[in-house]
């Protein structure tokens, strides 16, 4: 039943998760660690908490690969991983709004910075992504190597050992998109910067701006390669095997410049990083003054030149700072001088204030870089990778402030998850066997409590008035915290430690969770007042240099605070108290690092010094509580609310109470019993995988849902759409209702008004009707009346009536008779009905003559263009011809062609149709008569509107064109022949050459044409026809006598033409038949 598909069980190393371990004792856990780090399996898990053991050498578990690998999968169902955890917290934060904070304990060089940095590259892999995200990203991910290089330094445990708290809170929106970040520092190790614990280092930046650094800019900051120039860098660890320190100077001024920091700005800080070195070579010794008073003078100016020069401060200023101290109290102004060690410790308390205000401006420039610029609520990660606790051989007022810090995590994480779990469980009525926990409460109250803490009565102590020392300090302590179990030391009143020679007279002991650590009380009240002396803090507020000057806002003299400052264990208390608040509102997910062995090395695993982390870390009671305990716990609510598609009984609604709703859905779901409690307002799941099997269920079922919440919602959308189509329907038919029945009343209105006024006018011709009829009938009664008495004169005029009436009858029945009768409608159709009585004969020609007419008028007006031409043109021949030449009747058959050789499509006579450029009218071969023996030569004989044309039948040459204009007459005989000449005028150019004598077939059409188109011409008189016997012709010169005589029977049937003398030529023409 709880099949998952992968699971952390798969393919297990040892006990992935300890709270499976069996048998559960301290050397099988260590055993399980042990055998997991061999096999590279550097985390396992308590429940939720993740054991992160450091690998000391670089494991291919952190690829893209990886990454992918945990998206989004349960915590429990791959192989332990800090991805895994990173995902849950960042999942949650997205998906149920919950707050998260990442939690990374673990002593120094366990591996809390590595771990801090995989959760935040982690979470930028999988969030969101785009222009806006990927710059905060990137600007989060690179205030580290910023940080590191300003706040870690070599140790003897780490060597990249954080020498600073921090926490940083990553926010989202609601998306789950980064928006910016806020980051907190806590407490830097300061005096680490002006001397370093043998094998150990300054800060980074400093190594890395000397080896890194161009010539260029070393020459600016007027420093030198060489480390062993510069008292402040210790030498005997000065490089550290594996760090390139060059190529991380690279590394560091790309990282600023991504954050934000401008040119002008990373050349500030690296000459405040200059100075401090300057500053560190600045040495003084002693003058005996005559007053007896011990004076210091500064050795070697020129570091204190180049520092001045550097700072922008004035030599002089600086110098008296080193020189005298005042104090001001109430008005008035003491200055003394500072002798050699004073003049020492001005010089470091300068440095390691220059420093640490530097490192502090620093974390709130990046602030100001990365804060979220969007005012909207958001959600938020925090991250914290503080300081681990630490016990060095001389441990000093630092390691009792890391170690206090270290404390209150830790009572953080028994808060949070071993009494607040066990408390739950009593609370909600679970059977539950206690488990025996280390609770540090009381070790947090030696160190905290207002009243008699250590920390209270070191502040105490500064503050009192009078010779205040370090061992006025301890005698305090000796007094005061004597009878406090975790309290020793060799001179406090418990007798115990009298004899202890471990224990220094100059020291105290505190027994923390993690251990016994030895405090050396030297130096714990200098550094918890952290007094910078004011003529230093005046002379830096001098500086002509902007970031020096904002650092030391309290050396303006308009602001003298005679207040002194909190003290430095103070503000971390405060500081951390305000952390741990912050902690408690948020959702806690434990990373606890430890580290196998003390030589940096891979694979050992120093079992001895594992157990001794195993056990201060409380593991053991973890897994012990979460063994005994449960997993998983939910309030019913929001667990019904979760899984309650599960069953059919609890989905959608469960009416009941809730836990009774989470009680039926355990059981639905065969959950065995021993899997689960019911709390009072709660339920307890044993198993994670109990609750990765609901998960995996709810999963399932929420698919289904999502198909058929979609298939409802397409439902509803398309019912909505029909129901909303349906209405408008309704309303536009009630509209279209309303409007037609509104039309239909306007309509049956105006019927009715007509109705009305069809009835009126009925009414009206009715009445009309019946005066029409008073009056018909009165007037037929008159009528009568009148009749009967002039009856007896009617007979007298009867003849004539009946007369009148048979004539009436008579042509009644003519004309109907005649229109029964009229001939065809044909022109020439000569009948004509005959009459029947003779005194209609002038009636009965009338009526043919307008019958004739009318037909012809009938018959004309059918008649085309073309037709009417040709029938005027017959028209004009009868006119010119009809009884006067006895060849016409013969012609008036024959249609009037004209063309009758198609000159213009005969290609013979191609280049005669081209001379002559007008249309042809007539074309025709006629003869051309000679005068010397009055035989006839063809020629084609053409007829234009302007000229004649005489050419060669047989060449289309051209013989003679003549102009209309030169044509005086044409003369003709009144015979059957077809003779005649063409006279021309005297004196015309055509003239020239005579007169011509010719003969045609068609001379009728010949001569009509002629006489039409010149009778057409307005311009020209119109041509004669002369019908005539006897004739002239003016041949050339001489003029002949053309004589027509009546042909004798021998000559047959055809015209001859003879000469019969010089000036006579005869044609005989066969008598007409
Ligand atoms: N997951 C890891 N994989 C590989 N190396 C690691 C891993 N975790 C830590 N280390 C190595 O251990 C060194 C110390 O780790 P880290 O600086 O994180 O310790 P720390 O707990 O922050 O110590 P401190 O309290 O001194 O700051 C790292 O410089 C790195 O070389
Ligand atoms: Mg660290």
């Amino acid at each position: 039943m709880m099949e998952v598909k992968t699971s952390l069980l798969d393919n297990m190393i040892g006990v992935g998760d300890m709270v499976l371990l069996e048998p559960l004792t301290e050397d099988s856990f260590l055993e399980n660690l042990k055998k997991r780090f061999d096999h590279n399996e550097i985390y396992t898990y308590i429940g939720s908490v993740v054991i992160s053991l450091n690998p000391y050498r670089s494991l291919p578990i952190y690829t893209p690969d990886k990454v992918e690998e945990y998206r989004n999968r349960n915590f429990y169902e791959l192989s332990p991983h800090i991805y895994a955890l990173a995902d849950e917290a960042y999942r949650s934060l997205r998906d149920q709004d919950k707050d998260q904070c990442i939690l990374i304990t673990g002593e120094s060089g366990a591996g809390k910075t590595e771990a801090s940095k995989l959760v935040m590259s982690y979470v930028a892999a999988v969030c969101g992504k785009g222009q806006e995200v990927n710059k905060v990203k990137e600007q989060l991910l690179q205030s580290n190597p910023v940080l590191e290089a300003f706040g870690n330094a070599k140790t003897v445990r780490n060597d990249n050992s954080s020498r600073f708290g921090k926490y940083m809170d990553i926010e989202f929106d609601f998306k789950g998109d980064p928006l910016g970040g806020v980051i907190s520092n806590y407490l830097l190790e300061k005096s680490r910067v002006v001397k370093q614990p043998r094998g150990e280092r300054n800060f980074h930046i400093f190594y890395q701006l000397l080896s890194g650094a161009s010539d260029d800019t070393l020459k600016k900051l007027k420093l030198e390669r060489d480390f062993s120039k510069y008292n402040y860098l210790s030498l005997d660890s000065a490089t550290v095997s594996g760090l390139d320190d060059a190529a991380n100077f690279r590394t560091v001024r790309n990282a600023m410049q991504i954050v934000g920091f401008m040119e002008d700005e990373m050349q500030s800080v690296l000459e405040l990083v200059a100075a401090v070195l300057k500053l560190g070579n600045i040495e003084f010794k002693p003058e005996s003054r005559c007053n007896g008073m011990d004076e210091s003078r500064i050795k070697d100016k020129n570091d204190l030149k180049e520092m001045c020069e550097l700072l922008g401060i004035e030599q002089s200023v600086l110098e008296r700072a080193f020189s005298y101290r005042t104090v001001e109290a109430k008005m008035e102004k003491v200055s003394t001088t500072l002798n050699v060690a004073q003049a020492y410790y001005a010089r470091d308390a300068l440095a390691k204030n220059l420093y640490s205000r530097l490192f502090s401006w620093l974390v709130t420039r990046i602030n100001e870089s990365i804060k979220a610029q969007a005012k909207t609520r958001h959600k938020v990660m925090g991250v914290l990778d503080i300081y681990g606790f630490e016990i060095f051989e001389d441990n000093s007022f630092e390691q009792f402030i890391i170690n206090y810090c270290n404390e209150k995590l830790q009572q953080i994480f028994i808060e949070l998850t071993l009494r607040e779990e066990q408390e739950e469980y009593i609370r909600e009525g679970i059977e539950w066997t206690n488990i025996e926990y280390f609770n540090n409460a009381v070790i947090c109250d030696l160190i905290e409590n207002n009243q008699n803490g250590i920390l209270a009565m070191l502040d105490e102590e500064c503050l009192r008035p009078g010779t205040v020392t370090d061992e006025t300090f301890l005698d305090k302590l000796n007094t005061i915290c004597a009878d406090h179990q975790h309290f020793e030391s060799r001179l406090s009143k418990n007798s115990k430690f009298l004899n202890d020679h471990s224990l220094p007279h100059n020291c105290f002991r505190i027994q923390h969770y993690a251990g016994k650590v030895l405090y050396r009380v030297e130096g714990f009240v200098d550094k918890n007042n952290d007094l910078l002396y004011r003529d230093l803090s005046q002379a830096m507020y001098k500086a002509n240099h902007s970031l020096i000057k904002q650092l030391f806002p309290e050396g303006n003299p308009v602001k003298v605070n005679l207040k002194r400052p909190p003290t430095a264990g103070f503000q971390f208390k405060a500081s951390v108290g305000t952390l741990m608040s912050n902690l408690q509102t948020k959702n806690p997910n434990y990373i606890r690092c430890i580290k196998p062995n003390d030589k940096k090395a891979s694979h050992i695993f120093n079992e001895s010094l594992v157990c001794h982390q195993a056990r201060y870390l409380g593991l053991m009671e973890n897994v012990r509580v979460r063994r005994a305990g449960y997993a998983f716990r939910q309030a019913y609510e929001p667990c019904l609310e979760r899984y309650k598609m599960l069953c059919k009984n609890t989905w959608p609604h469960w009416k009941g109470p809730a836990r009774q709703g989470v009680e039926v859905l355990m059981t639905n779901l065969q959950v065995p019993a021993e899997e689960y409690s019911y709390g009072r307002s709660k339920i307890f799941i044993r198993n994670p995988r109990t609750l990765f099997f609901l998960e995996e269920k709810r999963k399932q079922c929420l698919e289904d849902l999502a198909t058929l919440i979609q298939k409802i919602y397409r439902g509803w959308k398309c019912r909505s759409h029909f129901l909303l189509l349906k209405k408008s329907q309704i309303v536009v038919a009630s509209w279209y209702r309303r409007y037609a029945v509104r039309l239909l009343s306007k309509l049956l209105k105006h019927e009715m008004y007509f109705f009305q006024a069809r009835k009126l006018l009925r009414e009206l011709k009715y009445q009309k009707k019946c005066e029409e009829a008073v009056t018909t009938i009165a007037a037929f009664w008159h009528g009568t009346q009148v009749r009967r008495e002039y009856r007896k004169f009617f007979r007298a005029n009867a003849g004539k009536k009946i007369y009148n009436f048979t004539i009436q009858r008579i042509m009644q029945k003519y004309f109907l008779g005649l229109k029964s009768k009229l001939p065809s409608m044909s022109p020439i159709d000569k009948t004509w009905p005959a009459r029947p009585y003779s005194f209609l004969d002038g009636v009965h020609a009338e009526l043919r003559r307008i019958f004739h007419l009318w037909r012809c008028k009938k018959y004309r007006s059918q008649f085309t263009e073309e037709k009417k031409a040709v029938y005027e043109e017959k028209l004009e021949a009868s006119e010119l011809f009809k009884d006067k030449k006895a060849l016409y009747p013969s012609s008036v058959r024959q249609p009037f062609k004209g063309d009758y050789l198609e000159i213009s499509k005969n290609p013979k006579y191609q280049k005669l149709s081209s001379a002559v450029d007008e249309k042809i009218l007539l074309a025709d071969v006629v003869n051309k008569i000679n005068r010397a023996n009055g035989k006839g030569s063809p020629r084609l004989f053409l007829l234009t509107k302007k000229n004649v044309v005489l050419a060669d039948q047989k060449t289309g040459q051209l013989k003679a064109n003549v102009p209309l204009t030169d044509l005086a007459s044409v003369s003709t005989s009144s015979q059957t022949d077809g003779f005649f000449a063409l006279k021309l005028k005297e004196g015309s150019a055509s003239a020239i050459k005579g007169d011509f004598l010719l003969s045609s077939d068609h001379l009728i059409e010949m001569i009509t044409k002629l006489h039409r188109i010149s009778s057409m011409a307005a311009d020209r008189e119109k041509l004669n026809i002369d019908i005539l016997d006897e004739f002239l012709v003016q041949f050339k010169q001489d003029k002949v006598c053309v004589k027509f005589i009546q042909g004798s029977p021998k000559n047959g049937n055809s015209v001859s033409c003879k000469r019969k003398n010089n000036r006579l030529l005869e044609v005989s023409v066969p008598a007409s038949s």
